[in-house]
């Protein structure tokens, strides 16, 4: 293996999904943001769409987005099922981050690109985005929950009816060891057809 191939494997396989639990008060630099969406725009696009719109919230702009995904909650769940605990989760977990990007899919006008390529765009550069926040330093965490993906949620992000809301991703410093849950030997998982 050379440097460079050193390197790349060890990146990969740092990156962790670290959730909020493991949030410090830091805040991570702008910068540091900065070069996760840098590093996104490189992801594969078929016929260059980009498909990707990344919203940052941090600052006061996580109090709004934690207001609007708990009223999202309550707005969307039956009296009987809605859980005083969840809501009050969704707003805590997002103020314990630093930034919040908000992963958006945006349909290409005629709909040449299938909507499947498009998402699977989007998930590539979500993949660059964590790959740069491991190689940073700082914790990060691509979560669907709390109504992120939410018709609604495209609305308040003034996407369209076509596009989509893949969820969010957390970014934050974080203290204390992160395990690698289990993976399964890539055997199991191969066919080789020679
Ligand atoms: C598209 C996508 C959506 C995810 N959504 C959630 C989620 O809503 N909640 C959650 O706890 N983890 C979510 N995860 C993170 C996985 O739980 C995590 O990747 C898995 O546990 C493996 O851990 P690792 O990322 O540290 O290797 C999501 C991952 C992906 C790729």
């Amino acid at each position: 293996m050379n440097e460079q191939t050193e390197i790349l494997k060890t990146i990969i396989e740092n990156r962790r999904s670290v959730k909020p639990g493991f949030y410090i008060e830091k805040k991570v630099d702008d910068a540091v943001i900065h070069a996760m969406l840098e590093s996104a725009r490189w992801a594969p696009t078929h016929g260059l769409t980009e498909p990707w719109r990344f919203f940052v919230f941090t600052g006061e702009g996580l109090q709004k987005l934690a207001d609007f995904l708990s009223k999202t909650y309550k707005e969307n769940t039956s009296a009987e099922n809605f859980l005083q605990a969840k809501f009050d989760k969704i707003k805590i977990n997002i103020l314990k981050a630093s930034h919040i990007i908000m992963l958006g899919m945006k349909r290409q006008q005629n709909g040449k690109i299938p909507e499947v390529e498009e998402i699977c765009a989007v998930a590539c550069a979500v993949q660059n985005m964590q790959l740069t926040a491991t190689a940073h330093h700082a914790g990060c965490y691509w979560s669907t929950g709390s109504m992120s993906t939410h018709a609604s949620t495209k609305k308040f992000l003034r996407l369209e009816d076509a596009d989509l809301c893949l969820g969010m991703l957390y970014v934050a410093q974080y203290a204390g060891d992160v395990l690698a849950p289990a993976r399964s030997e890539i055997q199991l998982k191969t066919s080789w057809i020679s």
